[in-house]
């Protein structure tokens, strides 16, 4: 078991975060006697409803349908709806078991039902345990735009049980590897354990290795807990693989990251001092987890589609946080013609 604590600037938020195998069973003695909710998706209540009710019998339990497509503000408020139908109060928690979907949407109804109950994060994909359920973000998509309403809510306690892996396909397996190999790209520890395992799949290694993300995510959250400036290291792999994410859309979110991570080791040798060596190591561990062929996508569509991502979009240049040495990141910041060119120039590359 790993147990981990966050404290926010001022002592106000505190989250406790615990790695342990047969995590349901500390949840009855988590909720103690306040009245509790349950919050997951449909595959989730299908693969794990009964422990769920055994774990907290007498708890309201509310299942959406899964998936980005329902990550919005309908669902958002039917959850709030039957949150109100079971007479939630002040003094009541919320429970959210699933991947970064549920996470979200039920971190942002905690922080918003009377104007904020207590959360509890249970997350079950690998994505979720190494990535979105440390720090405290909760959104819901909007207007076409991903995660555009949200809030900042620390849930009191976050439960990490590797079993849950065990159920999940391979390319939710790849997903949470993309974040893995970007924590990896910024933390040289991480890289070296990464590059020196043989199978990156295995479920007995995944439980190792995320109790050590998590670490890593909060050392960089604990530093800038509302994400002003240092967290956007974080963005590291995400403004190239997130063009391509909305030119193509047919992989998993993880997966864009990986060949984003790809991409930008490409442009920091040539746009960046760093170590080359280093690099093509970096970019074997992605072709590792990529089961797809990094040149296959339309680079114009991605180049296109960068313009509308505000997040790394500004006065005409796109900047974008690159992998140049070990557990060393560097800031591109380039006008957006010659982005545009530098994606066309490093897919010829790769072809
Ligand atoms: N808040 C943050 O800081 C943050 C960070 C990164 C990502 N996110 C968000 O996370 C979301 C993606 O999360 P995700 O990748 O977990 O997606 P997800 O929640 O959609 O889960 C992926 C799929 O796996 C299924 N699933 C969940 N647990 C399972 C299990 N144990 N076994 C089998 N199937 C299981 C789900 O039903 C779903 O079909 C995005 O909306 C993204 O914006 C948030
Ligand atoms: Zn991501």
């Amino acid at each position: 078991m790993r147990s981990f604590s966050v404290t926010a600037k001022g002592g106000v938020e505190k989250c406790r975060i615990v790695c342990r195998a047969r995590a349901l069973s500390k949840l009855k003695e988590a909720v103690g006697g306040r009245r509790t909710f349950v919050f997951t998706d449909e595959n989730v209540l299908h693969l794990y409803g009964r422990a769920i009710k055994r774990a907290l019998p007498g708890a309201f339990v509310y299942a959406m349908k899964a998936g980005e497509n329902f990550k919005n503000p309908q669902t958002l408020f039917e959850l709030l709806q039957k949150m109100a139908e079971a007479k939630l109060n002040r003094a009541s928690v919320l429970v959210a078991v699933g991947g970064g979907v549920v996470g979200d949407i039920g971190g942002l109804a905690a922080s918003l039902y009377m104007r904020g109950i207590a959360c509890i994060q249970v997350p079950t994909t690998l994505l979720a345990q190494v990535d979105s359920s440390v720090g405290g973000k909760t959104a819901v998509d909007f207007c076409g735009v991903k995660n555009l309403v949200g809030a900042f809510h620390q849930p009191e306690l976050v439960l990490i049980d590797p079993a849950f892996l065990r159920t999940l396909p391979p390319r939710e397996l790849r997903c949470g590897l993309g974040e893995i190999v970007k924590h990896g790209a910024l933390d040289g520890a991480i890289f070296d354990r990464l590059a020196a395992q043989e199978n990156l799949f295995d479920l007995k290694f995944l439980a190792e290795i995320v109790p050590e993300n998590i670490a890593y995510k909060l050392s960089v959250v604990r530093r800038d807990p509302h994400e002003t400036g240092l967290r956007k290291c974080l963005n590291l792999g995400h403004t190239m693989g997130h063009a391509l994410e909305l030119a193509d859309g047919t992989l998993s979110h993880g997966e864009y990251v990986l060949l984003g991570i790809l991409y930008e080791a490409r442009l920091a040798r040539a746009h960046a001092h760093c170590d080359g060596e280093y690099l093509e190591a970096l970019e074997a561990l992605c072709r590792r987890v990529l089961v797809c062929d990094p040149a296959a996508f339309d680079v114009e569509k991605a180049a296109e589609a960068a313009l509308l991502d505000k997040k790394n979009t500004s006065a005409g240049t796109v900047v974008v946080a690159a992998p140049a040495k070990k557990g060393e990141y560097v800031l591109i910041e380039l006008p957006y013609a010659e982005y545009a060119r530098e994606l066309a120039r490093i897919r010829r590359e790769l072809c």
